[in-house]
C-alpha cells in the first residue's frame, strides 16, 4: 500500500552535443570522455526548452498515459536545481503552463537525488490524503549551470525532464519503501553558488555565479560507497532479497560509477537500465527519464520489483523500492 505510478513521461531538448562537438570547445577527446564516463552525447536546451517547459511536456505525456485530466492534479512537485528563476518555483510555472488550477506546487532541491526525495514526499502525502492525484517531476537544464570552458564538468551534464503521475494504491503495487540520506559536511566536494549577493555584507569570496564545482574523484568514491550502503539498508529494512529485483533504474551519472556499484552489489547487468551514453548526467531528471524509457520500451511488467538509487550534491543519496 503506497503511492503507485499511473503514467510516465519524458522530454529531451532537440540539440545533441556529441563528444566530438566538445573536442572543438575544450581540450578533451571522445576517447577520454567515453572511457572515463561512458557518455557519448548529451542534449542541450535552447530557446523554448527552459526547465519548466521540458517539465511541462514530460508531465503532459505522463498525464496522457495515466488518463488523468489536468483539473484532477492536486499537487505538483518538481525536483530541480536549475529552474530559470529562484522565485517563483519551477513547479508554479509548470502549473501555469498546464493550467492545473486545482493544484498547489513546490520545488524540491536534493540535487541528483531530488526525484527519489520527491517520490518519498509523494508516498507520505498519499498515505494521509488517499484521494489525491500527484504529479512528480525531475527537470534540469544543467548546461546553463556548467562553465562551458571547464572540461572537468562540461562533459558530464545534459538537459531533460521526466515525470510520473501518482495515486494511492489499494493493492500491493506502489512504493514499498525508501532509504534516504544526506551529509551536509561534505558540501564542498560538489556545489553550485547562486549569483553573487546584492547585499555587500553577504558577498562570498570566490563566488563565480551559478557554475557547478566538483572534486570528481572524491564524488566518485562517495557515490559508489553511499549508494551501495543505501541499497543494502533498504533491503534489510524491507526484508526483501536483492535477487528478487526485476529491474534497477539507477541515477545515470557515469558508467564507471554504475559498474563499480553493480559489481559490489553482485548484480547481473542485464537487470540494469542504462541510458547515460545518450543523455549524460541529467541530475534529478535522470531516473524519471530512464523510468519512462524503460516503461515505453516494455521493460517493466505489472508486478515487477524495481530498485531506484541515486547520489548527488549535498551530499544526498538514497534508494527506493517500487512494486509496479
Ligand atoms: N578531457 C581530458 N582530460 C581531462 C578532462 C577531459 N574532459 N577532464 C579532466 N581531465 C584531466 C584532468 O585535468 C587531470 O589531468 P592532470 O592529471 O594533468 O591534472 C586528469 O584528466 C584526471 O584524470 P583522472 O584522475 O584519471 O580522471 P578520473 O578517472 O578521476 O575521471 C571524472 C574524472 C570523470 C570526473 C571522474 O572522477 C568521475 O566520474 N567522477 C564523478 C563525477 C560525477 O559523476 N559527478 C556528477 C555529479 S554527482 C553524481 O551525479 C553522482
Amino acid at each position: 500500500m503506497g503511492a503507485r505510478i499511473l503514467g510516465t513521461g519524458s522530454c529531451l531538448p532537440d540539440r545533441i552535443l556529441s563528444n566530438h562537438d566538445l573536442e572543438k570547445i575544450v581540450e578533451t577527446s571522445d576517447e577520454w570522455i567515453r572511457s572515463r564516463t561512458g557518455i557519448v552525447a548529451r542534449r542541450i536546451s535552447g530557446p523554448g526548452e527552459e526547465t519548466y517547459l521540458l517539465a511541462t511536456k514530460a508531465a503532459e505525456q505522463a498525464l496522457a498515459m495515466a488518463h488523468i485530466a489536468v483539473d484532477e492534479i492536486d499537487l505538483i512537485i518538481v525536483a530541480t536545481i536549475s529552474s530559470h528563476m529562484i522565485m517563483p518555483s519551477c513547479a508554479c510555472f509548470v502549473q501555469k503552463e498546464l493550467g492545473a488550477r486545482n493544484a498547489f506546487a513546490y520545488d524540491l532541491n536534493a540535487a541528483c537525488s531530488g526525484f527519489l526525495y520527491s517520490l518519498n514526499n509523494a508516498d507520505k502525502i498519499l498515505q494521509v490524503d488517499r484521494e489525491k492525484t500527484l504529479l512528480v517531476i525531475g527537470a534540469e537544464t544543467l548546461s546553463s549551470r556548467t562553465n562551458p570552458q571547464d572540461r572537468n564538468t562540461c562533459i558530464l551534464f545534459g538537459d531533460g525532464a521526466g515525470a510520473v503521475v501518482m495515486h494511492y494504491s489499494t493493492d500491493a503495487t506502489g512504493v514499498i519503501g525508501s532509504a534516504l540520506f544526506s551529509d551536509g559536511t561534505l558540501w564542498d566536494l560538489l556545489y553550485m553558488h547562486n549569483a553573487p549577493s546584492c547585499n555587500p555584507d553577504l558577498i562570498q569570496e570566490g563566488n563565480p555565479g551559478a557554475h557547478i564545482l566538483m572534486e570528481g574523484s572524491e564524488v566518485f568514491k562517495y557515490a559508489v560507497r553511499s549508494m551501495e550502503k543505501a541499497v543494502v539498508e533498504l533491503f534489510a529494512q524491507e526484508n526483501i532479497s536483492l535477487e528478487e529485483v526485476d529491474l534497477i533504474i539507477p541515477h545515470q551519472a557515469n558508467i564507471r560509477i554504475l559498474n563499480k556499484l553493480l559489481s559490489r552489489l553482485g548484480v547481473d547487468k542485464e537487470k540494469v537500465f542504462i541510458n547515460v551514453h545518450k543523455y549524460g548526467n541529467t541530475s534529478a531528471a535522470s531516473i524519471p527519464i530512464a523510468l519512462d524509457e524503460a516503461n515505453r520500451a516494455g521493460r517493466i511488467k505489472k508486478g515487477d520489483l524495481l530498485l531506484l538509487c541515486s547520489f548527488g550534491g549535498g551530499f544526498t543519496w538514497g534508494a527506493t523500492l517500487i512494486r509496479w
